[in-house]
């Protein structure tokens, strides 16, 4: 390993929580901060150790907070910024690593920079947003607001119409353009440095780093991404130099390019159909590319919108293709390993929840696939307990299709699933209506229920040096069989074998494996395997995976 990285980083794994829907302390409906506290033991007898939380400051919450007024402030529904390092510095006794998340590419159009930026008469905060320069200009191939301001121009915007980008200039600016400013303009520079002093705040009251939202989309005009590679590796230097534990997480959804940039995990979410979404989505009805504009930030390489087989990998269907996966999973992992991670995530806010029509069965296959690939596995609150999309909701806060995977924690049977003491009325989105649905406190009393073979999966890789995210991986294709799984991760001492067959019919597969004796399991479900002359065979019915120690 020839990488530098804050030491908690090789044994972490990430619990997702959008604060919104994870515990209200206060009955006002919505989840906040202290909530969370009163939440740490059970994150932590779970089996995280890291948390990633959506964005906690003040905002008029047009788009969930991705919308920021103002970056030093925790959003009063929340509480305060008090209550932000109390939950950082009980997280710590515990052992909990918090991470918040940065949107970095632009703010609310609330936000006094942004107010200030509007006004006709020249200023310090002019600049700090791209507008051009006549509202009857061209916006040059970005998304751009006309008749907003009394300012002449247009400005442009990351995502909704509320989200001014920030200025961190073009890489390749127009020189008849001359609103188009190049990314050493003072002006520009400045808004870099408003970056750096926010980030800076937040480490010093106590988070271990930052999920920094959108982070390849800052620079404009920047093809092959190189300037804003530039700009986050000034940042990690930074960091390594000042602050070397915390954590830089990127949103680029193309690992070989964040982390060259200097970011330590990239997530492989939206790499193109043929990978992460072959895993676990890959149906027309799961699209999790719906709510993306067709406008995407990501010119990049490894985007493939052409599905080659419609059925997800992990489906009971048993009719999918590893190799969809596979292909591009194994070149971004050869071309990174030496720097960093590639996160594996259960869901988050912006897809649909992993739930979609799957039994307790179907979902332990994917938490244990999730929890022995290399790098770093983030699970979205309520994954755990099997939370399921609720369809058909009305969309809050900017959610639209995305709603559906964010209503509230189910805790326990009480009024409101034990998430809030309000009147069904007020909560921020209602419970799951289904009478059966999951909960913690149901869950932890029955040893075969989905949470606590979640914990059983997660303790297994705690155990284990070689599932550690820097474990050694290597996949080993099974000829034929191109609906079976099979790897192996390997470290200084130990050496172990992944098989998942998912398919409810079950079946035979086999394959080359050097061994001398059949190797035995640390835990196998409707699996049974047998080694003779280095050949591997495997039996499943139902469904099956396993975890053998070779
Ligand atoms: C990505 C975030 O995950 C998503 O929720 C948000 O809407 C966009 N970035 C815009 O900030």
């Amino acid at each position: 390993m020839n990488r530098k990285e804050p030491s908690w980083l090789k044994n972490a794994v990430f619990y997702q929580i959008y604060p919104q829907s994870f515990c209200d302390s206060n009955g006002d409906g919505i989840g906040d901060i202290q909530g969370i506290i009163s939440k740490l033991d059970y994150i932590k007898d779970t089996g995280f150790n890291a948390i990633w939380l959506n964005p906690i400051y003040e905002s008029p919450f047009k788009d969930a907070g991705y919308d920021v007024s103002d970056y030093y402030k925790v959003a009063p529904r929340y509480g305060t910024n008090e209550d932000l390092r109390q939950l950082f510095a009980e997280a710590k006794k515990r052992g909990i690593r918090v991470i918040l998340d940065i949107v970095a590419g632009h703010t609310s159009t609330e936000h006094e920079w942004f107010k200030a930026s509007c006004k006709a008469e020249k200023n310090k905060y002019s600049n700090y947003y791209i507008w051009n320069e006549d509202w009857l200009d061209d916006s040059d191939g970005l998304n751009m607001i006309n008749g907003y301001a009394e300012r002449n121009g247009n400005f442009a915007i990351n995502f909704f119409s509320t989200q001014p980008a920030l200025n961190y200039g073009f890489a390749d600016p127009d020189p008849r353009k001359k609103w188009q400013l190049p990314t050493d303009h003072p002006d520009v520079q400045a808004v870099g440095e408003e970056l750096r002093k926010l980030m800076e705040f937040w480490l010093q009251q106590g988070c271990d780093g930052f999920r920094v939202d959108l982070a390849p989309s800052l620079i404009k005009k920047d093809k092959g991404r190189k300037a804003v590679i530039q700009f986050w590796q000034k940042f990690r230097k930074i960091f390594d130099e000042k602050y070397p534990e915390a954590a830089l997480i990127a949103e680029w959804s193309y690992a070989p390019q964040a982390l060259k940039a200097g970011f330590h995990i990239d997530f492989m979410i939206f790499c193109g159909t043929s990978a992460y979404t072959s895993l676990f989505r890959n149906e027309p009805e799961r699209d999790m590319f719906q709510y993306i504009p067709k406008k995407v930030f990501y010119e990049i390489d490894g985007y493939d919108y052409e599905l080659k087989n419609q059925n997800s990998f992990f489906d009971r269907g048993g009719h999918g293709d590893i190799n969809q996966f596979m292909t591009t999973y194994l070149r971004h992992y050869q071309e990174t390993k030496e720097n960093g991670y590639i996160a594996m995530v259960s869901s988050n806010h912006d897809m649909p929840r992993i739930n979609d029509n799957r039994n307790a069965l179907d979902l332990e296959l994917i938490f244990a696939f999730i929890m022995t690939m290399p790098g770093t596995p983030f699970i979205y609150y309520g994954d755990e307990i099997g939370m399921r999309n609720i369809k058909g909701l009305v969309s809050v806060e900017g959610g639209y299709t995305r709603t559906q995977a964010r209503t509230p924690m189910q805790w326990d049977t009480t009024a409101n699933a034990g998430f809030s003491t309000a009147p069904a009325s007020k909560l921020y989105l209602p419970i799951d209506p289904d009478e059966a649905r999951p909960n913690v406190q149901s869950m932890l009393a029955d040893d075969n229920s989905l949470l606590n073979r979640f914990k059983n999966i997660l303790k297994i890789r705690k155990a284990h040096e070689s599932l550690q995210a820097d474990g050694d991986f290597e996949f080993i294709p099974v000829t034929n069989a191109a609906n079976v799984l099979a790897f192996i991760r390997k470290s200084a001492n130990e050496k172990l074998l992944m098989l998942f067959a998912p398919g409810a019919d079950g079946g035979e597969f086999s394959f080359k494996l050097d061994t001398a004796q059949t190797p035995t399991a640390i835990r196998a479900v409707n699996m049974e395997l047998s080694c003779r002359d280095g050949i591997a065979t495997c039996k499943t019915s139902n469904s099956g995976y396993g975890i053998f120690k070779i």
